[in-house]
């Protein structure tokens, strides 16, 4: 009789401590995940909700929901099997107005200083009044860059919320990974805006005139821009291919094997809309991989499926000057007008800052026209130099002159 008490006891005491501890380790895990800044932006992001929804949830919903998001989001890009974001982003998806353009921005990674100076030329706010949002680009941190961490991009996120990141590395040669990346998340996620404009972050570009264009395009152009055929940009006609080694575009003949380049548009900056850039990104899932990224995407894969490339050639500067003196006169008492949107920031990464803060005003009328005589080639301390836009990128940059 007693022996059974005893044992009676024990099985009791037993329970409860199965029951307590069961408790204590489910709450551990909750608090670990909700108190994990890494875990919570990785969640996150994979899962389109936010954490305050993710906190109502059961756990068990919890897992069945991360199935159906990796699902979505281990899906390869081009032949990278393991492909996966380290940061997604679902900015046009919350974005309430109608959704005139998404800026999709290379950047390299350890570029926040740049990422910095195109938020403080104009904010997302300022872009979302004028029907427009901006994301950044980005892959993944290579060994050699010691400036920048993982957490601080994570960071970085968490204060912005307008990066998009591979898992790819960063490097030149990947850069054809992070366009298609760039082109696929804004035709998929963001299909219902108009406009998709692709930039470099070491561009200056006059995002006043750029939103006042494809206003009067969609008046006189309606047919362009709802089409799935639609690239204006730099049009580069029939560049040869580079065969000499030194060169850092040399291109070996089993990479290319014509002797010039179908025309494409330069990277610095085009414009295209979710229908085509769809187009592109299929006929990129099935044709070889090739490392220039703009010659690539907007020429050698545009070509069989016949996409016109509408000319802005005059809006582009290659001349980085040109922009300087534009801030320069843009200052002056009676400002003047630039004539030239789009063009190199020459290493500076403020010029865009002082650029678009001082060019708004002549969207009030506030700029007198250059005369001939006032033209930059004229008033532009003769520094004219004849260089043309090209393959351009800032991650190019960075790892040719090792900065
Ligand atoms: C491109 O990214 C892949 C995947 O991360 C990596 O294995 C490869 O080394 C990168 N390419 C270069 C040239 O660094
Ligand atoms: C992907 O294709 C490129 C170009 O053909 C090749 O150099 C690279 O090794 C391939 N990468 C993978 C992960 O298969």
């Amino acid at each position: 009789m007693r022996l059974r008490r005893v044992i009676w006891k024990l099985l009791i005491f037993i329970t409860v401590s199965l029951v307590l501890l069961f408790i204590f380790l489910n709450n551990n895990e909750k608090s670990e995940n909700y108190s994990d800044d890494f875990i919570t932006i990785l969640r996150n992001t994979k899962e389109d909700t936010t954490a305050s929804e993710e906190e109502h949830k059961p756990p068990l919903q919890l897992i069945n929901n991360f199935d159906d998001a990796r699902q979505v989001t281990s899906r390869p890009l081009l032949n990278l099997t393991q492909f996966e974001y380290l940061i997604d982003n679902d900015l046009c998806e919350r974005f309430k107005k109608e959704l005139t353009a998404i800026i999709i921005v290379t950047s390299y990674v350890g570029h926040d200083e740049l990422r910095a100076a195109h938020r403080q030329a104009i904010s997302q706010t300022k872009l979302a009044e004028m029907g427009m949002q901006r994301v950044f680009l980005l892959a993944s941190i290579p060994l050699r860059e010691h400036f920048i961490t993982q957490s601080q991009i994570f960071n970085e996120q968490q204060r912005f919320g307008d990066l998009l990141q591979g898992n790819f590395k960063e490097a030149y040669r990947n850069l054809s990974y992070k366009h298609v990346m760039g082109l696929e998340w804004a035709a998929q996620r963001c299909e219902r805006a108009k406009f998709i404009i692709k930039i470099d972050d070491d561009i200056i570009y006059d995002v006043f005139h750029l939103k006042r264009y494809l206003d009067s395009l969609e008046l006189e152009n309606l047919e362009l821009t709802k089409s799935n055929e639609m690239l204006c940009g730099y049009v580069l006609d029939d560049k040869p291919v580079i065969r000499n080694q030194a060169n850092k575009w040399y291109v070996r003949p089993d990479e290319y094997h014509f002797n010039n380049f179908p025309s494409y548009l330069s990277g610095w900056l085009y414009v295209t809309n979710p229908r085509t850039a769809l187009r592109l990104v299929n006929q990129a899932y099935n044709s070889p991989i090739f490392w220039i990224d703009d010659t690539w995407i907007t020429g050698i894969l545009r070509e069989p499926l016949k996409i016109p490339l509408q000319r802005l050639n005059s809006w582009f500067s290659a001349n980085p000057d040109f922009l300087s003196c534009c801030v320069r006169d843009l200052k002056k008492p009676i400002a003047m007008e630039c004539e030239f949107y789009v063009g190199p920031n020459g290493g500076e990464s403020k010029l865009l800052i002082e650029f678009l803060h001082n060019v708004e005003k002549c969207y009030y009328d506030e700029c007198l026209k250059r005369s001939k005589e006032q033209s930059l080639k004229n008033t532009c301390v003769g520094a004219f130099k004849h260089i043309l836009p090209d393959h351009g990128n800032a991650e190019v940059k960075m790892v040719a002159m090792g900065r």
